[in-house]
């Protein structure tokens, strides 16, 4: 339909677009409306057809908005066939069409508060209310497949994808394997003799991950996201193959229903809340916990941000969350536009991908020497930050994705994981895309870099590399090891060239009265950081020996060496065989460790920070922990969620360990108690939709324990 060689002119269109203003008179907006048009429906093809778009729905919803404000100013300038007038085709295989009963319109989007406050002064302006006087019923916004059902006497006729809102695919034999579609609902009872109802199709987060490693063993393609699993699903021809997708339906809409002589019942339910109460009755899934009936668009706000803050806990992916005026009087009196209901509206959240330029690539050294390139790019806004950087994690990583400097690139930014670049987009390339050479020396400190045949990155292997030192000094200090506030990447780089720090062992031997002169420093800063130190001089062994980054030796192989040395040194006198015969400790920990005490410099380290007060003998926290198998809770896992009142989190633990139970950190199948304290969030509505969790008060864990 679009040569390949077109691209670039279209991409070159949109990014104008981008920029653009709005016209200056009609003349200009008539050229405009009717590009902006060629430009969407380019944009719809990608995304709907070829499932590969080239834009983020953020900067189409961008272009989609521009062309809609220029037609509202310039009605007359309106094409017929408009992106604006009607709604995006994905008919793309050969299942057979059917006619929706009624047709599947598309929802507006809003992305601030002041996008929801305009959409209800609409509201009320439509319907003639009174500010407050408006019940929204706010819901997830479930990013998956759209269904529709329809049901005639009682029963599953027919199902459908959205198609192009008027026709749809027939998928009803897939629809049939999803256990939460019934085959049978009383609708009768409620003198509904046909209905069409529409929900998403999804599959849990968990369900496509375990698809997508199913899918790695079996050298099959994997999905780029749960979204494509449950599209696909829907869609294979063999049912087998779409029962085995795990899909799941939440119905949102009864979109037509009417009585054996076709009249219109939906009248019979006056609010969009009761409907979903009645197809919850019928034995569908609606949205249950997560909805909400906000009494004004503050708390439709408020509801929408809390969501947004929640969306990584939930179990499936949801892109925002859908207002809806509640009684249907007044969602007749909104109506429609070609396009939407005026009735509701979809709050998107911040968007998780959009598109940026691969400006250059640095290259990091880590602690251990190894070397990470990371992408410069073109600064761009996702999901509530300013993305500028982007690790590309080695080599084989900018090799399979062949990405080049100058590419376009796609940027991701899921919840906490960290951004990464989904893919380059190479129908951008000019040609003066320059290919990315990976250096063959350290950038630091020039040495040759060296790569293990079995592993990913390539190394620097000179430990006295100056980056290399940094790293470890900030490793040393971290969190996980020993837990040094008040030493970040700048004050290190700081005492570096003061010369005040040069290894690790020299971070016991900073001076507070020297510090505390420092300019922007101060005696209350250098205090804490001397107090912070001196904890730290008492760690347990476990600590010590994670902070010295071994490579490989990561927290548990730690946490496994420091419960059989009683003094750190000793382990220079280790041969592989006593480490091998430490559970869980394989040739490579081994190997590694007995390298690091191998090496003089390092031994002299230890004597150094020893003589400096840190401790280097087993402690009782380096011992390891046994669980009681006699008491009250013996077997039992246990989590914590909320605030408790009688004692602090780690107390808690420490008693329930006490009494034979095993702390977790995450509700699964696995948990068997969860304790709740004061304001407990999704944890606690995880457990619950779970039901095999039982769930404990503070006052009934104690009572269990002492
Ligand atoms: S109501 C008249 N509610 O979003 C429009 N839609 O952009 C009725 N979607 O194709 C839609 N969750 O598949 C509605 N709770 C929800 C939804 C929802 C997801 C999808 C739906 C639709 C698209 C609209």
């Amino acid at each position: 339909m679009y040569a390949p060689e077109d691209i670039k002119h279209w991409n070159d269109r949109t990014a104008d677009y981008l920029t653009r203003d709005q016209p200056a008179g009609i003349a200009e907006a008539t050229v405009w409306a009717r590009e902006l048009g060629d430009v969407l429906r380019f944009h719809e093809y990608r995304y709907y057809v070829l499932h590969e778009p080239l834009v983020s729905d953020y900067e189409y919803d961008q272009l989609y908005k521009k062309l809609q404000a220029i037609e509202s100013r310039w009605p007359e300038v309106v094409q017929e066939d408009s992106p604006t007038r009607r709604v995006s085709p994905d008919l793309t295989s050969d299942l057979p069409e059917v006619t929706h009963l009624t047709p599947m319109l598309s929802l507006d989007n809003s992305y601030d508060e002041n996008d929801l406050r305009e959409f209800d002064r609409q509201v009320r302006k439509l319907t003639g209310m009174q500010e407050g006087d408006i019940d929204y019923a706010v819901e997830p916004k479930y990013d998956g497949g759209t269904i529709t059902l329809v049901y005639e006497n009682d029963r599953l006729v027919r199902s459908a994808t959205r198609g192009d809102g008027i026709r749809g695919e027939e998928i009803t034999a897939n629809a049939r394997t999803i256990r939460s579609v019934p085959l049978q609902a009383a609708f009768s009872k409620r003198g509904i003799y046909s209905a069409e109802l529409r929900g998403e199709a999804i599959i849990r987060k968990e369900t496509f991950h375990r698809l997508n490693a199913q899918r790695e063993e079996q050298d099959l393609p994997l999905f780029a996201n749960p979204r494509n699993a449950a599209t696909g699903g829907l869609r294979m021809k063999d049912p087998r193959e779409a029962a085995g997708r795990g899909l799941e339906v939440f119905v949102f809409q009864l979109g037509f229903a009417a009585d054996a002589d076709g009249v219109n019942q939906l009248t019979t339910l006056p609010t969009h809340w009761q409907t979903l109460d009645l197809l919850d009755q019928l034995g569908f899934k609606v949205p249950g916990a997560e909805r909400k009936r906000c009494r004004d668009i503050g708390e439709v706000i408020a509801y929408c941000r809390e969501w947004e803050n929640r969306r990584d806990d939930y179990p499936y992916e949801i892109d925002g969350m859908v207002v809806k005026v509640d009684r249907r009087d007044l969602q007749e009196k909104c109506g429609f536009t070609s396009h939407h209901p005026r009735w509701a509206i979809a709050f998107k959240f911040k968007a998780r991908q959009a598109t940026s330029r691969l400006l250059a690539v640095e290259y990091q050294v880590g602690k251990v020497g190894s070397i990470t390139p990371v992408a410069k790019i073109e600064p761009v806004p996702l999901a509530g930050v300013t993305i500028s950087s982007v690790s590309l994690h080695n080599e084989d990583f900018i090799r399979n994705k062949d990405l080049r400097i100058g590419d376009r690139v796609l940027v991701e930014r899921a919840g906490d994981v960290i951004p990464y670049i989904v893919k380059s987009l190479p129908e951008w390339r000019t040609g003066a895309e320059k290919p990315i050479v990976f250096p063959t020396h350290c950038p630091v400190c020039g040495s040759p870099l060296w790569r293990e045949p079995d592993e990913a990155a390539w190394r620097c292997e000179n430990s006295g590399c100056e980056a290399q030192v940094k790293q470890r000094i900030l490793f040393h200090v971290s969190k996980d090891a020993m837990d040094i506030e008040g030493l970040g990447r700048s004050t290190v780089d700081r005492f570096f060239e003061l010369g005040w720090i040069r290894g690790i062992a020299d971070i016991y031997r900073l001076d507070t009265r020297a510090m505390a002169e420092l300019e922007g420093f101060g005696t209350k800063s250098a205090d804490n950081l001397r107090k912070a130190i001196d904890k730290a001089k008492s760690n347990p062994v476990h600590r010590l020996l994670h902070s010295l980054s071994i490579h490989h030796l990561g927290k548990k192989a730690a946490r496994l060496l420091a419960a059989e040395v009683a003094y750190v040194p000793d382990l220079a006198n280790w041969d592989e065989a006593r480490f091998l015969a430490i559970k869980d400790i394989g040739p490579v920990v081994a190997h590694n460790v007995m390298a690091f005490f191998a090496r003089p410099e390092n031994l002299a380290m230890l004597k150094d920070m020893e003589a400096l007060g840190v401790n280097m003998r087993q402690t009782e926290e380096d011992l390891p922990r046994v669980l009681p198998a006699d008491g009250p809770l013996a077997g039992k896992t246990i989590l914590f969620t909320g605030t408790l009142e009688k004692m602090g989190r780690k107390e808690a633990q420490d008693l329930a360990e006490k009494a034979g139970a095993r702390n977790v950190s995450a509700v699964s199948g696995q948990l068997d108690i969860l304790v709740v304290g004061a304001s407990a969030g999704s944890k606690l509505k995880k457990a619950q939709s779970l039901g095999t969790v039982a769930i404990w008060t503070e006052e009934e864990f104690i009572n269990q324990v002492t």
